[in-house]
Parts: structure tokens; C-alpha cells; sequence
């Protein structure tokens, strides 16, 4: 079962404008036999807000975990990073976790955040200015996983990167692989990559972080019909439809759906697609990993892995990556 799509490595020849490419990719996922959609049409502004809401409910031990991976381990974390560097992280969100290592890299020359979610990435590079004057703020509203160029007047001696949150697991494994290769040429010879990876553990603490008690999950998962609705004159009625997440152990990730209440059908713009009740779209996979694991994969993109650190449960790693 696919869930994200393919991402090249060359330049289209014409880039396809993000509303067309949205609706093109909608299409396509729902006239698969399993409908599905990619998980980066989550952030919106809503969907932005629901994932921030998402790290505060306590099932969702991830972001605090991996907080105070970086807490525990800032020094010998920032040490792993070349200094007067320019620091992209891709997929920055809220940027909270890279302020906990900004506060250890002093000499930083440049903080690039890379995010989809546009209106999300202005605001929290604006705050990030402001609380960090010092340091060049350079965002980028950009498709991590396509070609993007990065800022020409940045002025760093060297590039790294960082890409918390294991949204890496949010990509299948050879994708996954894909994806740091990628990253891999847009830093360049040489560069430092620090990686969060989120572990493989007990299917019921899993299953509860993908499903809280307060419903924030649900939320998120079924904004994506609500965006649809909004962007491609989409009829869906989330109220039709239920969330739906269990841990896949065979594949090692978490699957999130969104299931059909209903034998139902569903226009999107001039398009109509069938449901029967019980079928499902496939929104998200979200892979655990071991560490030996998660060091194969990154020695398959081409980097080395240098250091790893966890927190005291093995809930949640973060790698320092090396490229030759
Ligand atoms: N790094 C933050 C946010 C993780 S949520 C943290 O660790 O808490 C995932 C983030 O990646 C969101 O902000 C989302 O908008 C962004 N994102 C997801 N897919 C993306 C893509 N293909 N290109 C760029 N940003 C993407
Ligand atoms: C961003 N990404 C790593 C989150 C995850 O845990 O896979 C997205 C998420 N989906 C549901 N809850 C959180």
C-alpha cells in the first residue's frame, strides 16, 4: 500500500502550481483501489494549529520526549554541528526544538526554516527574529521533497540540517532513504544532519498517541476533507467519515484512515468518487524505528552515522549524521 507519492529528484520541466498539483494528487488517491492521500496536505493554517495541539495531549509522548532528548544532550548536540554554520531545518513547524539548540550554537550564522505550511512558517520565523536578532532568519515555503534552492546571500562556513519530529517516519522506507539523499545534495559535501527518529515500542502506548482520549487526532485527520472542501470545491461531510489508527506491526508504523460511516458519494470539483461503508482513505503511515535500524537506512542515503542520544525509556532517538 503507497501512501506518499513518489518525489523526483530532477526539476519538472514545468512546475506544476501547488492548488493544481493539490487537486491532481486528490484525483489520483482516490481512484486508487486504496483511496489514500498524502500526509502533507495536513498543514494548513487549521491543520497547523491541530498538530500543535496534537504534542500537548499526553498520550502524544513524542514532542516532550524528544524536548527533553535535546534538553538533556543540547551541548553534546551542538558540538555535533560545525560552527558559523547556516542551519536548515526542514519541515520547522513551530520551531520550538530548534530553540533549544539555538540557545547552544552562539556563532550560528543562519537559521533557514523549510515548511509547506506557509502562513504557519512566516509567523514563526517573525517570532524566531525577534527572540534571536543576532541570527539571519531565512524561511522557505517550500516542498521538502522536491527541488527547492536555498537562500543565495546566506554567508555560513558550512551547512547543516535538522529534521526533528520523525517526520521522516512519515515517509515509506525507500522514500525515506530518498528523502536524506535528497537532503543530502541540498546541504552539500560535508554537511551535518541532526535527525529525530521516533522508536519502535509496546502497540499500546502507539495506538493511544494516534488516538487521544480528547479527540485532538481525530480533528486532524478529518481536517483533510475539510481543506479539500475549502481548496478543490469538495462536498465530503466529515461527519460521514471516522478516524482510524492502529499500529501495523508487520510494517513497523503506526497507519492512519479515514473511514466511510456510509455508502456514500463524494464530488470533488467536476470529479465523484464512490465509497461503501467500511472503506477507507490511507492518510498516513507513521513508521518506528530501531536505532540500528534507522543507521542502516541513513548509511543507504549516503551518510555516516556519528552519534545517536535517547531518553532513559527508549521512547525517541535523535541521530547526528555525517556525509562524506
Ligand atoms: N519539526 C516540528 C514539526 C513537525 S510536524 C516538530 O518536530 O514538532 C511536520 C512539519 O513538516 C509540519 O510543520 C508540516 O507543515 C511540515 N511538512 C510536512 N510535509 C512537508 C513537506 N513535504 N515539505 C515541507 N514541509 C512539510
Ligand atoms: C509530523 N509527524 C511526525 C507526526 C507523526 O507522529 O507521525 C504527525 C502526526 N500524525 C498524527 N499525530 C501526529
Amino acid at each position: 500500500m503507497t501512501i506518499n507519492p513518489v518525489f523526483t529528484d530532477a526539476a519538472p520541466v514545468e512546475p506544476v502550481p501547488p492548488a493544481q498539483q493539490f487537486l491532481l494528487d486528490v484525483v489520483e488517491g482516490l481512484s486508487a483501489r486504496q483511496k489514500y492521500l498524502s500526509a502533507k496536505y495536513f498543514y494548513d493554517a487549521a491543520g497547523s494549529d491541530l498538530f500543535e495541539a496534537i504534542t500537548r495531549q499526553p498520550e502524544y509522548y513524542p514532542t516532550r520526549t524528544e524536548l527533553g532528548i535535546l534538553d538533556d544532550n543540547g551541548p553534546s548536540i551542538a558540538a555535533a554541528l560545525p560552527r558559523r554554520a547556516d542551519l536548515v531545518e526542514f519541515g520547522s513547524g513551530s520551531t520550538v526544538k530548534v530553540r533549544r539548540l539555538l540557545k547552544h550554537l552562539p556563532d550560528l550564522s543562519a537559521y533557514v526554516p523549510v515548511d509547506v505550511s506557509e502562513s504557519f512558517l512566516r509567523s514563526e520565523a517573525d517570532a524566531l527574529a525577534m527572540d534571536f536578532p543576532h541570527i539571519a532568519i531565512a524561511p522557505v515555503a517550500a516542498d521538502f521533497t522536491r527541488p527547492f534552492t536555498l537562500p543565495d546571500d546566506l554567508n555560513g562556513e558550512a551547512v547543516a540540517g535538522f529534521f526533528p519530529g520523525s517526520t521522516i517516519g512519515n515517509f515509506e522506507p525507500p522514500q525515506a532513504a530518498r528523502l536524506l539523499a535528497h537532503f543530502g545534495r541540498v546541504l552539500g559535501r560535508g554537511a551535518t544532519l541532526i535527525v529525530g527518529v521516533d522508536l519502535v515500542k509496546d502497540s499500546g502506548v502507539l495506538n493511544a498517541a494516534y488516538d487521544d482520549a480528547a479527540g485532538v487526532t481525530a480533528a486532524f485527520n478529518l481536517n483533510l476533507l475539510t481543506r479539500i472542501n475549502r481548496e478543490l470545491a469538495g462536498d465530503f461531510a466529515p461527519t460521514a467519515f471516522a478516524h482510524r489508527a492502529f499500529f501495523n506491526s508487520r510494517a513497523s508504523r503506526i497507519e492512519m484512515h479515514l473511514v466511510s460511516l456510509a455508502d456514500q458519494t463524494v464530488a470533488v470539483g467536476n470529479h465523484t468518487f464512490h465509497f461503501v461503508e467500511g472503506e477507507s482513505i490511507h492518510t498516513e503511515n507513521s513508521y518506528k524505528y530501531t536505532v540500528a535500524g534507522f543507521r542502516t537506512l541513513a548509511t543507504e542515503a549516503g551518510w555516516e552515522p556519528v552519534s545517536v542520544w535517547t531518553d532513559g525509556a527508549g521512547l525517541f532517538s535523535v541521530h547526528a549524521l555525517r556525509r562524506g
